[in-house]
C-alpha cells in the first residue's frame, strides 16, 4: 500500500520570492496543499545580522508549524543561508532550504566549474554556496556578488523583461559575470527568479541561469517521494498565503507571477504574536 500524507508542505520567504518555489511546487506536484508566509512586514532579510535573520526563521517556522504542515522550506536564500545545522536538527518536520538544491545544479551543469552566485548581502557574506558547490565539486571556483537592489524592485513590481530601470542595475550588478568569467550563475535569492528575463538578456546564452526555485521544488518532491510523504492525489492542491503587512500589493505581484487572482487566499497574520504563543 502507497503511504501517502495530505498535510500541506510549509513555505517561507521574507516577501514574493519564495513564490517562485511555490510556483514550480505547483507545477510539478499539483495536488500538494501549500501554506506560504511571506514576511512582508520585515522585508528585506539580506541586509540584516544573522541573529536577526535566524531569529526571524525561527518565527516564520514557528508560525508554519501551528498550521500542522508536514515539511518546512526556507525558500529564501538568505534564510537557508543563515539557519544552522543545530537548528535544523531540531525541527520536527523534514526541511530542506534552496542552497543545496541550486549548489547541486550547478556543479553538475557548469562545464568550466567557473560558477557565479549572486544574493543578498548576508547570503553572500555567509559564503553558503561556495561552501555546498565545493563539498560536491572540489575543482569549482566560485565568486559570489551582492545585489541589494533587485529584492526592492521585485517588492515593488519592478521585474518585467523591458523594465528599464531593472535593466541598467542588473548591468552594474552583473559586469563581473561577463565575458566568459563564469559559464553558470546561481540566482542564489528567491527573488532573483522573477528577474530573470531581465538577467538573461545582459548575460547572454553563454551563462546558465540556476532558478533555486525550481531546484527546490524538485528537491522537495523527490524527498517527500523517497519518505511516503506525499498526498494521495485525490484532489486538487490548494495554495493559501499568509503575510504580516497589508495583503493588497502581495496580492496583486503574487496575481501577476502566479498566473491566477489568489486574493481571497491571502491573509494578514501577526507574525511576533502568534510565534511566541505558538
Ligand atoms: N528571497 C530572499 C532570499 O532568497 C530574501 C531577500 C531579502 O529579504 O533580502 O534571499
Amino acid at each position: 500500500m502507497k503511504v501517502t500524507n495530505n498535510k500541506p508542505i510549509g513555505v517561507f520567504d521574507s516577501g514574493l520570492g519564495g513564490l517562485t518555489v511555490v510556483k514550480q511546487l505547483m507545477d510539478i506536484m499539483p495536488n500538494e496543499d501549500i501554506v506560504y508566509f511571506g514576511d512582508t512586514g520585515r522585508v528585506p532579510y539580506g541586509t540584516r545580522s544573522r541573529e536577526t535573520i535566524q531569529k526571524y526563521a525561527d518565527q516564520d517556522i514557528r508560525f508554519l508549524m501551528t498550521m500542522d504542515v508536514k515539511m518546512i522550506i526556507a525558500a529564501c536564500g538568505t534564510a537557508s543561508a543563515v539557519i544552522s545545522d543545530e537548528y535544523r536538527k531540531k525541527l520536527e518536520v523534514p526541511y530542506t532550504g534552496v542552497v543545496l538544491p541550486a549548489a547541486q545544479a550547478a556543479a553538475s551543469i557548469s562545464a568550466t566549474g567557473n560558477i557565479g552566485v549572486i544574493g543578498t548581502t548576508a547570503t553572500v557574506r555567509s559564503g553558503a554556496y561556495g561552501k555546498a558547490i565545493r563539498t560536491i565539486r572540489h575543482d569549482a571556483r566560485v565568486v559570489g556578488s551582492d545585489c541589494p537592489l533587485f529584492v526592492p524592485l521585485v517588492e515593488n513590481g519592478w521585474f518585467e523583461e523591458d523594465n528599464q530601470v531593472a535593466k541598467l542595475v542588473a548591468e552594474q550588478y552583473l559586469a563581473p559575470f561577463m565575458d566568459g568569467q563564469v559559464d553558470t550563475l546561481i540566482l542564489g535569492c528567491t527573488h532573483y527568479p522573477l528577474l530573470r528575463g531581465v538577467i538573461a538578456k545582459v548575460l547572454g546564452d553563454k551563462v546558465r541561469l540556476i532558478d533555486p526555485g525550481a531546484e527546490t521544488a524538485r528537491f522537495t518532491a523527490a524527498m517527500l517521494m523517497q519518505n511516503g510523504m506525499t498526498a494521495d492525489g485525490g484532489k486538487p492542491g490548494r495554495a493559501r498565503f499568509f503575510v504580516s503587512d497589508t495583503t493588497e500589493g502581495f496580492s496583486q505581484n503574487a496575481g501577476r507571477f502566479l498566473h491566477a487572482d489568489v486574493s481571497a487566499d491571502v491573509e494578514r497574520v501577526d507574525i511576533e504574536r502568534i510565534a511566541e504563543s505558538g
